[in-house]
């Protein structure tokens, strides 16, 4: 039996004030235990605590229900030493076992004021942690027709047996408790479902991405054995540009994996611009073969020493280059990669472009790890990479319109630490 208030009502006259101030007491802060306990195990055992006060018994337990093996396990039990926690690793019982079998089963509460006259109960617990039990009640543990457990509470401390307040009672701590239970699985269940459906969007971009890379490995490995046995070496040393590209191509996207993949504090050095740029260059020369783009450097407001993890600025930097030889037209495209110092101190990289731009409602979106427009050519890893670099160094990403209408993402670094 579920607690449902107007079944109930009429038991709350029979009370005595000061316990009917107690138990207000005990929901009251089970209440607000629910609203700022996150951690269902402290939530349970805290419920528990109160309900074993409430009642006044010495000691309570919550049994949660494995709907497989169909039995009731040990969550929480709570004697007056403190946990139990042999119970915790030993027992379960059937649902034909113990009153708390009883009360799953039948999905009613019961309260058993003398155990020796009850033939249900069931003594191993009690023997496994040298425990008597005198009196009990049990309560089933519902959420919406699904049995989830049993909570008892164990020997009123007066010697007595429990009243038909104690029982309405843990009614209330039971409905409270199966909640609890019942919304922090629908969470995790949430969590899971959402992580999994994540990690498959992932999986499904990164295998797209790649498989088109090893076909293309495949065809110019095809391409330079035939162009070999026909001695044919100018289509050979074509072969061998795609063929060096693709697994340059293969590298960057494990490098970026890798990159993302965990929290790295930068290893801060003096860096000359100079030298990060010309290997920015040489590698984006080496990954697309674009050469009717122009890329332009522009070093010269850069008046004091920058202090970066040079290798990690040259993988960001290097990502926003790549997006803007991807964006311009292979005409005309053009693309600055310029750095300057700023008032405070601090240097600032931008890299422009002469593209389509990126839309004001897609700024935001295009830092996010796999969002790509470029399909089965793009792992949408890039900006993600870069964002988490520049993050790492204590700066800023920003995504904005260049002076010539296309993309501008400009790096903020924040001033170098003089030691
Ligand atoms: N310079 C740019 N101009 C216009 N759009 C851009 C520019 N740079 C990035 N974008 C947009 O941002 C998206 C995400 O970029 P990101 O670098 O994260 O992934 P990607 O380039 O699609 O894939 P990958 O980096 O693996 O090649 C791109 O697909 C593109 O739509
Ligand atoms: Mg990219």
């Amino acid at each position: 039996m579920t607690y449902q208030l107007d079944q109930n009502v009429s038991w709350f006259t029979n009370v005595p004030p000061e316990d009917l101030r107690r138990i207000g007491d005990a929901l009251y802060r089970v209440h607000y235990l629910m609203a700022h306990l996150t951690d269902l195990d402290t939530l349970l055992e805290r419920i528990m605590s109160e309900g074993k006060e409430v009642a006044q018994a010495e000691a309570c337990s919550l049994m949660l229900y494995d709907p497989k093996s169909e039995e009731l396990y040990f969550e929480v039990a709570m004697g007056e030493t403190g946990d139990q926690q042999a119970l915790k690793q030993q027992f379960r019982l059937k649902l034909s076992e113990g009153i708390a079998g009883a009360a799953a089963r039948t999905r009613s509460s019961i309260n058993v004021p003398d155990v020796e006259r009850d033939p249900r109960f069931c003594p191993e617990p009690d023997n496994a942690i040298r425990f008597t039990t005198r009196s009990l009640v049990a309560v089933p543990l519902v959420d919406r027709d699904t049995l989830i457990g049993v909570i008892e509470v164990l020997n009123k401390r007066d010697g007595g047996a429990f009243s038909e307040s104690d029982l309405h009672v843990m009614e209330i701590f039971s409905s409270v408790a199966a909640t609890a239970i019942a919304n922090a699985r629908l969470i995790e269940e949430n969590m899971r479902a959402e992580r999994l459906a994540a990690i498959g969007e992932a999986v499904a971009g990164l295998s797209h991405y790649t498989k088109n890379l090893v076909n293309g490995l495949t065809t110019s490995v095809e391409l330079m054995e035939q162009s070999l046995e026909q001695e044919q070496y100018d289509v050979l040393r074509r072969g061998w540009s795609i063929l060096k590209r693709s697994t340059r191509k293969i590298a960057h996207v494990v490098e970026d994996m890798l990159a993302y993949s965990k929290p790295r504090e930068p290893a801060f050095e003096p860096v000359r611009l100079e030298s990060l740029m010309e290997d920015v260059m040489d590698t984006f020369w080496g990954l697309t073969n674009a050469k009717s783009i122009e890329l332009r450097v522009d070093l010269e407001g850069v008046t004091a020493p920058v202090r970066c993890d040079q290798q990690a600025l040259y993988r960001g930097l290097l990502n926003l280059v790549v997006n803007a030889a991807d964006a311009v037209s292979k005409e005309n495209g053009m693309v600055w990669l310029r750095a300057w110092t700023r008032p405070d101190g601090g240097t600032t990289l931008a890299v422009d472009d002469n593209g389509p731009g990126v839309p004001p409602e897609l700024r935001h979106k295009v830092l996010e790890p796999f969002f790509s427009t470029k399909g089965s050519n793009g792992t949408g890893l890039g900006l993600a990479v870069t964002r988490k670099i520049v993050l790492e160094h204590g700066g800023k990403l920003a995504v904005e319109t260049s002076a010539g209408g296309g993309a501008r993402f400009r790096i903020e670094l924040p001033p170098a630490e003089t030691d």
